[in-house]
């Protein structure tokens, strides 16, 4: 995967308008009024679409594959053991719908590694599928492509640059079908509430009621889920997601020519338990001062850090059913079906669109 979403958590809920700045394009104008905005304000903060240049997206790759991060690999296990049952409930009639195909449209698709099970089972039931990738990295979507192409007969694809935080979903509707969009990977948790909110009414306003969504979610430390494990998933023994965390400091002196030294700051991963969220932060480990040139968005900036201050780089909401079921139904869907692993870590969701 090489984008996730364009979780900028300063955007207020029912405007999207307000990702019109398309942070997604990585524009150097882009990061630089993100970085002068986060860095200027009390407390710290950097948005997490900044992560994903092209080191940190690698390094992505290199979590999800980690023993620690559970979330890939649960979702996975739950799409291979339920496929073939998610695809028969998503093309169930509803009204006077009888038996429709389904097309399948995937928002940030990256490389789409997970997607070829749902695939295959769509295949297994109608014999064909138009399958509609959607990200805003080319090169993610070509791997996408050629994979999906080689590996699974029968798919049609029809990738689309696009980002679908502020952009209209290239929906290419063929008669008597049903759209089956996929946000899977619980990129959802990287918004906060009132955002995740926007994302899903976007796309929910480019849907028509009877389709469905099948949302991916990770889950709110239980009975079977320690808050233990959950931290270990955001600061592995390797060091991985420390790396990805700091790298957005070395993406920010190549970008903008500021002077960070990325070991001056250590990664923390931080349970929120009143906001039901994992936090990363970048800490400073002494008084340091950071110099950031003028550019595009204003003049030269001298950062001061005093030991111990955070820069606040990322939420990632982990969820109970009951806001799975509230973030659906005032994003204008009905939860249809839920499947869970054994220990309630991550729930894949089958909603439909009213
Ligand atoms: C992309 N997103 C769902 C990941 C998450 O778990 O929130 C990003 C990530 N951050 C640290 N590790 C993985």
């Amino acid at each position: 995967m090489s984008i996730t979403p364009a979780a900028v958590d300063s955007l207020s809920s029912d405007s999207l308008s307000q990702f019109e700045e398309s942070p997604l394009t990585s524009s150097t104008d882009a990061v630089a009024a993100e970085v002068r905005a986060g860095l200027t304000s009390t407390p710290k903060t950097l948005s997490p679409w900044l992560f994903y240049d092209e080191a940190g997206s690698r390094l992505f790759e290199q979590i999800t594959d980690l023993e620690e991060y559970y979330l890939t690999r649960t979702e996975r296990s739950l799409f291979t053991a339920h496929a073939d049952e998610i695809i028969q409930r998503a093309s169930q009639p509803t009204g006077d719908d009888s038996s429709p195909m389904l097309t399948l449209i995937e928002l940030g698709a990256g490389t789409a590694t997970k997607t070829g099970i749902l695939l295959a089972a769509t295949v297994r039931r109608q014999r064909t599928v138009v399958y509609q990738p959607v990200d805003v990295s080319e090169t993610a979507l070509a791997e996408a492509s050629a994979n999906i192409r080689d590996h699974i007969p029968g798919v049609t694809v029809r990738s689309q640059v696009a980002d679908y935080t502020t952009q209209a979903l290239p929906l290419n509707r063929l008669p008597n079908t049903r759209t089956l969009a996929l946000y899977i990977g619980s990129s959802i948790g990287n918004f906060a509430p009132e955002d995740a909110r926007g994302v899903l009414r976007n796309l929910r306003a480019q849907l028509l009621p009877g389709d469905r969504l099948l949302l991916g979610t990770d889950l709110a430390p239980g009975p079977a889920k320690t808050v233990e494990e959950l931290i270990a998933a955001y600061d592995d023994a390797r060091g991985v997601t420390a790396a990805f965390n700091r790298n957005v400091l070395t993406r920010i002196n190549r970008d903008l020519d500021a002077d960070f030294i990325p070991g001056a700051f250590r990664h923390e991963a931080r349970w929120n338990p009143s906001e039901s969220r994992m936090e990363m932060h970048l800490v400073s480990e002494a008084a340091q001062q950071v110099h950031l040139p003028a550019n595009s968005a204003g003049t030269a900036l001298h950062l001061r850090f005093a030991p111990n201050e955070s820069i606040h780089t990322e939420n990632s909401y982990k969820f109970t059913e009951a806001r799975i079921r509230e973030l659906l139904e005032s994003s204008g869907f009905t939860l249809a079906h839920s499947w869970q692993d054994p220990q309630h870590r991550f729930a894949v969701n089958l909603a439909t669109a009213v």
